[in-house]
């Protein structure tokens, strides 16, 4: 069978064998197979699911790296496909079956053609990237040690197949939780007098929280604030003690992120102080913004433009990804492949065209053969 044909059937492959995240140990072992049987080399690593394909280049040249997410996500899918998920309740909707063929993809052109590679290649299929925590697995190992570049892509069903979205700069957002919980005192409906009603203070802390956004970040830097659970009390005739709500704050910028963290904080112990009772606030840190490198936008650029890709402006989004994790502390790069349009990612008719595989492997393979 040739080559793009090949691909094609590990793709329906993965496709119909989708797994949850830290779960992938299928996906992981027909990676591994496939990669056996293809030739290339697998680095040994500790990783539970997932795993590294290395391959070492002939000419002198940079370690850079490929991160392909595996995981998939609890939809039951509703494409009618011929390959639709055998896995109930399971589906790739966020087209990491695809990422995965792209790595195996490059994998095998570069092991062909390490004679011409410079430099070294780490192909990363990470587990776990709908738990926006799976490239910590790869950060406890040391897979990144010396990766000076790192390359990511992603589905994109917004753009026709043959399109490339790149933009320089942010492109997803930081990505954090937030819980507070204020503690006031409970006491009879009829008598509130009598204790201390959290729910009127958690009400004007929801309002103030959103003045973040609109007072104190600068009206040119995006940023969002949902609060997304509230939870307090549980009857009609008495007053809680005390009323908890989560939600997330999405950011672009460092300074932002922090200015967020310190607000609220502020917002939610002095308004507590106000009504004369405390709050407690847990920031729990998700994932940083994805800032795209202007050296390896413009390569990128150039080289979709060289085969034949269109190239458009990346929209960038609120949503994070843990891609991030990796390129905090050297340059990195995500691209947006289109996919054909149709519904959108984490729905349940999300479908990718197999058309595009062939040549975004050879892109990406380019990408990363010279520098
Ligand atoms: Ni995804």
């Amino acid at each position: 069978m040739h080559f793009e044909e090949r691909l094609i059937e590990y793709f329906k492959w993965f496709h119909k064998n989708p797994e949850l995240s830290y779960e992938e140990y299928a996906t992981t072992a027909k990676i591994k197979e496939i990669l056996t049987q293809e030739g290339v080399e697998i680095l040994p690593c500790t990783l539970e699911t997932g795993l590294v394909a290395i391959i070492r280049g002939a000419k002198k040249g940079p370690v850079q790296a490929l991160r392909c997410d595996i995981d998939a996500l609890p939809i039951r899918e509703e494409t009618g496909l011929s390959y639709a998920s055998e896995h109930d309740g399971k589906m790739h909707a966020c087209g990491h079956d695809l990422h995965i063929v792209v790595g195996i993809g490059c994998a095998v052109l570069l092991n062909k053609k390490r004679e011409q590679l410079e430099g070294t290649v780490k192909i990363i299929f990470q587990p776990a990237e709908e738990s926006s925590l799976g490239a910590l697995k790869i950060l406890e190992t040391d897979i990144m040690s010396d990766v000076e570049r790192i390359w990511g892509i992603h589905a994109d069903p917004t753009n026709d197949a043959g399109t490339i979205g790149i933009r320089e700069g942010a492109v997803t957002a930081a990505v954090d939780r937030f819980v507070v919980t204020v503690k006031g005192e409970g006491c009879h409906g009829a008598h509130p007098d009598d204790g201390r009603d959290p729910i009127p203070a958690a009400a004007s802390m929801i309002q103030a929280f959103q003045t973040i956004v609109t007072r104190n970040v600068n009206a040119f830097h995006p940023a969002l604030l949902s609060v997304t659970r509230i939870e307090a009390g549980n009857t009609w005739n008495v007053i809680p003690e005390s009323a908890q709500m989560e939600g997330t704050v999405r950011t672009m910028d460092k300074k932002d992120r922090s200015l967020f963290e310190q607000r609220l904080k502020e917002i939610a112990e002095y308004t507590a102080m106000s009504y004369g009772m405390t709050a407690e606030v847990q920031w729990i840190a998700g994932p940083p913004a994805t800032v795209n490198d202007a050296k390896m936008v413009s390569i990128s650029m150039e080289k979709a433009v060289k085969l034949g890709f269109k190239v458009v402006p990346e929209e960038s989004s609120m949503g994070g990804d843990d891609f991030a994790f990796l390129e905090e502390k050297i340059p990195g790069c995500y691209l947006k492949v289109g996919t054909g349009r149709g519904q959108l990612i984490h729905q349940p008719g999300f479908m990718v065209d197999p058309e595009v595989i062939m040549p975004t492997v050879k892109y990406v393979a380019e990408l990363l053969i010279k520098n």
